[in-house]
């Protein structure tokens, strides 16, 4: 793409979806919609690219760092964002225009259409796709000798006629225009249509009448070019995004059973030999290792989970898994839990903000938070730190090999040494030191006979 700059349009509020949030921002598959946009542009190797937000800069953070953002300062309309735009193009001869709400436009399209438009040498070249059902989209009126003439808008009735309703061949929104006078020709735009809008393909009869060619080229495949612009199409977009996002992994040798009950978001990096099973949800910054095993019905939230560890029927937020691992069923993984190399956290096992060392096992009905279990320490079934003393949290320390007994409750700050042991149902609120036994739990009494005493009060 050297010469030619990306523009993507995303000023509008996008009222048809009917949501606070802007209609660019909605996610699909876990990445902003505009930002879908941006990625193609830049893999089509687009060095400037230009989105086009409103005044409040809303859709700013949303942005990669390389990417610029224009105002436009009033919602006027499609031709009014790019016009918002010009000033930030640089010395490029072509401007690649994109929708912020056609998220599966690829690389190859936008490089197929700049290719086309630079080798007919055209002043603009229209993406155009052929539909069963173009109803919202803008039809495609043609000249005898196939120059694109004008695109008629049909969101209000008024302003297309039965004729030019029946037309197949829609505007996917994606334009390429040469940027030499484009200034002068979007100046012309203005809103005398049903909409009061300023429509950026009023441009094409502008540049028809200046003696232009305006050519298109008919993308093959529609799936790609499918605008959003309400929650019904944003499902349908995120179905076929999500397609090509199994794919692409199954591709690199990924196993994935019951593809259509798994979701993978956008980001997610697997290695190959890894398999997801049934149900399993995998989002943002995820990344899974090789012949790991997830699922069935595991959600990982921008974790990392290593090479042959498997994670059953478990939720794990910002957590680190290493290799070997073995994680639930019925485990729940919070922010800052890392398990070393050959752990195990097992069933109604909740760990945070925590270190369990290489081969150390919390396998029954534990909380462990703000914890340093050391390596192949084994904690009893049900102990639980108690990290929280009602104003501050505080660590606990479990030495490597040590052991705890079943309902130890460890009362934080508190130390367990090396290869020490805690009594079963004990409160330890002391160090323990290496190699001792702790216990801190009443002594038993039995009374001899109980059952038998006669209860009656005569
Ligand atoms: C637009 C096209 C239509 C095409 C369809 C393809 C126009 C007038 N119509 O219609 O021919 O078939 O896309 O999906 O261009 N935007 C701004 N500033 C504005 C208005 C819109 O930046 O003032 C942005 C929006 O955020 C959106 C994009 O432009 O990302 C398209 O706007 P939208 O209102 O969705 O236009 P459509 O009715 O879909
Ligand atoms: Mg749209």
């Amino acid at each position: 793409m050297d010469g030619a700059a990306a523009v993507i349009l995303a000023a509008g509020r996008g009222t048809r979806m009917r949501s606070s949030l802007v209609k660019v921002l909605h996610p699909v598959c876990g990445v902003p919609m505009v930002v879908w946009s941006v990625r193609a542009a830049q893999a089509a190797g687009a060095k400037t690219v230009v989105v086009v937000g409103g005044p409040d800069r809303e859709i700013d953070g949303a942005l990669p760092d390389d990417v610029e953002l224009a105002v436009q300062p009033v919602a006027d309309g499609t031709g009014g964002a790019l016009e918002a735009a010009l000033g930030q193009l640089g010395d490029a001869t072509d401007v690649v225009v994109l929708a912020g709400d056609v998220p599966l436009v690829d690389a190859g399209t936008i490089a197929q259409l700049l290719e086309a438009h630079r080798a007919a040498g055209s002043a603009a070249t229209v993406a155009t796709m052929v539909l069963d059902d173009p109803s919202g989209y803008g039809r495609v009126v043609r000249g005898p000798d196939g120059n694109v003439e004008r695109i008629v808008e049909t969101k209000n009735p008024e302003d297309a006629t039965t004729e030019q309703l029946a037309i197949a061949e829609v505007n996917t929104g994606l334009i390429v225009f040469s940027v030499s006078g484009l200034g002068d020709i979007l100046a012309q735009i203005s809103t005398a249509n049903a909409q009061g809008e300023r429509y950026l393909p009023d441009a094409i009869p502008a540049l028809r009448a200046a003696g232009a060619s305006v050519a298109a080229v008919e993308v093959s495949d529609p799936s790609l070019t499918i605008g959003v612009n309400d929650q019904v199409d944003l499902a349908r977009v995120a179905e076929i995004a999500q397609q090509r996002i199994q794919r692409r992994h199954m591709e690199a040798g990924v196993r994935i059973e019951a593809p259509q009950s798994v979701v993978i978001e956008a980001d997610v990096e697997i290695a190959a030999d890894a398999k997801i099973l049934a149900g399993s949800v995998l989002r943002g910054a995820t990344v899974i290792g090789a012949g790991a095993v997830i699922g069935p019905h595991t959600v990982l939230e921008h974790s990392e989970v290593g090479t042959d560890s498997k994670v059953v029927q478990s939720h794990l937020m910002l957590a680190k898994v290493g290799a070997g691992v073995s994680v639930g069923p019925f485990a729940y993984l919070r922010p800052g839990a890392e398990l070393a190399d050959g752990s195990k956290a097992g069933t109604f096992v909740e760990i945070k903000n925590s270190v369990i060392g290489a081969g150390a096992k919390v396998p029954h009905l534990s909380y462990i938070g703000d914890a340093d279990v050391g390596e192949g320490a084994n904690l009893g079934a049900s102990t639980i730190t108690a990290n929280y003393d009602g104003r501050n949290k505080h660590r606990t320390v479990v030495g490597a090999d040590a052991r705890t007994g079943v309902h130890t409750s460890l009362i934080a700050p508190v130390e367990v040494g090396e290869r020490a042991v805690t009594g079963a149902g004990s409160t330890i609120a002391e160090d323990v030191p290496d190699a001792a036994l702790g216990i801190a739990r009443s002594r038993q009494t039995n009374v001899e006979g109980f059952a038998d005493r006669d209860q009656s009060d005569d």
